[in-house]
């Protein structure tokens, strides 16, 4: 499919989405949030992708939700039409693991885009921020709900109240991203990790991002006897006999996904 605001390519097995409205530093409007969740899914949906990274420009990965667009909204418009609620509910139903590679500015919806994702990678340029209390709203897309989760009340009352920004150093000591790498080698490193991720059973991939993301939802013994009945579930696999034959073998697996 063409589109107007995102770049989509595919290589060996790596969905490429690049965001593309460099005029307003990669602002999510309604038009870009729709042709992004379109892509998700057509990735999600094809054979010949295995992982999905998600970038957005060298300064700026997103700024946010488009303040342009909501300004003029009224409450019966943003409540009626559920503002941004398809955002949450399309991406969170991708089941293939979505990397964030983030640059420079990740604000508002745009640090909840990179938390809609199953990690972030940043570049030593990056940004977070959830910046909304000084436009007079709150966050809409999980700024006080996902922070929360990942760098607890403390941070995220800091984060949400003063509206002030994290440098990627500091989000990587509160467990928001997973790894900081120079800004050169951002697309490098996160190909690289998609390509690893992409090598392994799709199946199982697809599990653990299942599974990890149960344990937002459930107290820890609901979790953990989720965690258990996928694990038992693997040894009904293909990929489950041949990853374990080919380690007793020393050799490389050779999984098919089923
Ligand atoms: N929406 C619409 N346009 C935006 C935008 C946004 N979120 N952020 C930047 N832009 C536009 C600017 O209006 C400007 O366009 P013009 O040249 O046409 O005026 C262009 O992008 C470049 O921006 P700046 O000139 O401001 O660039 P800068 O380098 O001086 O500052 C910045 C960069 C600090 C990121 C600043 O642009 C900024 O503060 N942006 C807004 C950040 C923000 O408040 N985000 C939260 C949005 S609300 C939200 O996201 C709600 C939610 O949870 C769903």
């Amino acid at each position: 499919m063409a589109y107007e605001t995102i770049n989509v390519e595919v290589k060996d097995h790596v969905c490429l989405i690049k965001l593309n409205r460099p005029e307003a530093l990669n602002a999510l409007n309604q038009e870009l949030l729709t042709e992004l969740c379109a892509a998700l899914e057509e990735a999600d949906a094809s054979d010949k992708v295995r992982c999905i990274v998600l970038t957005g420009s060298e300064k700026a990965f997103a700024a946010g939700a488009d303040i342009k667009e909501m300004s003029s909204m009224s409450f019966t418009e943003v409540f009626s039409t559920n503002l941004f609620a398809f955002v949450n509910d399309r991406i969170t139903a991708v089941r293939k693991p979505i990397i964030a590679a983030v640059s420079g500015y990740a604000l508002g919806g745009g640090c909840e885009l990179a938390m809609l994702c199953d990690f972030i990678i940043a570049a030593d340029s990056a940004k977070f921020g959830q910046p909304e209390i000084n436009l007079g709203v709150i966050a809409g897309i999980g700024g006080t709900q996902r922070l929360t989760r990942f760098v607890g009340k403390s941070k995220s009352m800091d984060m949400n109240l003063t509206g002030r920004f994290m440098t990627a150093e500091e989000a990587e000591r509160a467990g928001l991203v997973s790894r900081v790498v120079p800004g050169k080698k951002l697309i490098e490193e996160a190909m690289g990790a998609a390509q690893k991720i992409a090598e392994k059973s799709l199946l199982t991939a697809m599990a653990v991002k299942e599974t990890v993301n149960r344990s937002y939802e459930l107290p820890l013994s609901e979790g953990m006897l989720f965690e258990r009945r996928v694990f038992h579930s693997m040894f009904a696999t293909e990929d489950q006999k041949e990853g374990m034959a080919a380690f007793l073998e020393k050799r490389e697996a050779q999984f098919r996904d089923k």
